[in-house]
């Protein structure tokens, strides 16, 4: 297949190209261009419609998003743009050459009160960043019917900023170090959840699925077994939200049920735990 990555230099981005190329043609775009990427703004509704005329893709995955969560609490109007008009663009696009489009969502369209959630449970995002989020979400439905919505969580890799990189950091500096232990979800590498997308874009299962690695755990969960797996003696204290204020309020619970996955037939992700493993042993050398 010919397939057009948008968002194609961040973290999930370049995972996923790396994974997708082995079996498929490439069209890796990007806010700027670069070597191997082409320029595509996905705000740009006409330049969008004219590069899929001229590129001919056969499936859009879009990987570009305004990601930065505390930042988006005070650039609402712009999150908005990139993360709810520019989808409803791609959708409005592969639509009118009628290919399928895959799309990256995320667990904070919830507000966090329940204690897991599954793909149809109702959404409730308590940030801009979420609230975006879930715009995209549903301008994509009004517009394509050929949608994947992959909602996933707390993603980190190899080729971006990312938590446990942070912790990582922090224990170099740091004989002790305060993690938030009252915010629960499932931690999810970026490789693992390309391997998902190279799964699903081979079939025409289309909905929305919750797509993260098994298991679950908060921050402090997460730092305790970052370090204990990279022998790093750094203490973690468990502190709660209130103790460490952020701009954008996080969901307290936003682990997410990988139902649909699963009852279409594929295998769950590998526990957090393993992926973290393979991870590490990436940024540990
Ligand atoms: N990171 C997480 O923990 C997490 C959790 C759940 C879901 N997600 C979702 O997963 C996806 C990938 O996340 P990520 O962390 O890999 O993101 P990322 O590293 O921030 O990558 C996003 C890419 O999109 C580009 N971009 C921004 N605005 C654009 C525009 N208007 N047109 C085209 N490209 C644009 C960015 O360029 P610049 O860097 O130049 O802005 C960047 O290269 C996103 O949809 C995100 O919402 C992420």
């Amino acid at each position: 297949m010919k397939i057009l990555v948008t968002g194609a230099k961040g973290m999930l981005g370049t995972d996923l190209i790396d994974i997708l190329s082995k079996n498929h043609e490439i069209i890796a775009t990007d806010i700027v261009d670069d070597e191997n990427i082409v320029k595509l703004d996905i705000t740009d509704l006409n330049d969008i419609k004219s590069k899929f005329n001229s590129l001919k893709p056969d499936i859009v995955i879009n990987v570009a998003a305004f990601t930065d969560v505390d930042a988006c609490e005070t650039n609402e109007d712009l999150a908005y743009k990139i993360n709810a008009i520019g989808p409803k663009n791609l959708a409005i696009a592969s639509e009118n050459i009628d290919i399928p489009l895959l799309h990256i969502s995320t667990d904070y369209v919830f507000g966090g009160d329940k204690h897991s959630y599954d793909e149809d449970d109702e959404t409730g995002p308590i940030s801009a960043y979420g609230r975006t989020k879930l715009a995209g979400e549903i301008l994509i439905k009004d517009h394509t019917d050929k949608y994947f919505i992959f909602r996933t969580a707390w993603l980190y890799g190899y080729n971006g900023n990312n938590f446990v990189k942070t912790m990582l950091e922090l224990s170099k500096t740091n004989d002790e170090i305060s993690v938030v232990n009252d915010q629960h979800g499932s931690p999810t590498y970026t490789r693992d959840l390309s391997d998902a997308i190279a799964k699903i874009i081979e079939t025409e299962k289309y909905g929305t699925y919750h797509i993260t690695n098994s298991g679950n755990c908060t921050w402090y969960e997460f730092t305790k077994e970052i370090f204990k797996q990279s022998n790093i003696d750094t203490k973690v204290k468990p502190v709660t939200t209130v103790e460490f204020p952020r701009p954008a309020p996080r969901p307290e619970y936003s682990i997410l049920n990988n139902n649909k996955w699963k009852s279409e037939g594929f295998t769950p992700l590998r526990s957090y735990k393993d992926a973290l493993n393979d991870y590490l042993k990436l940024e540990l050398n």
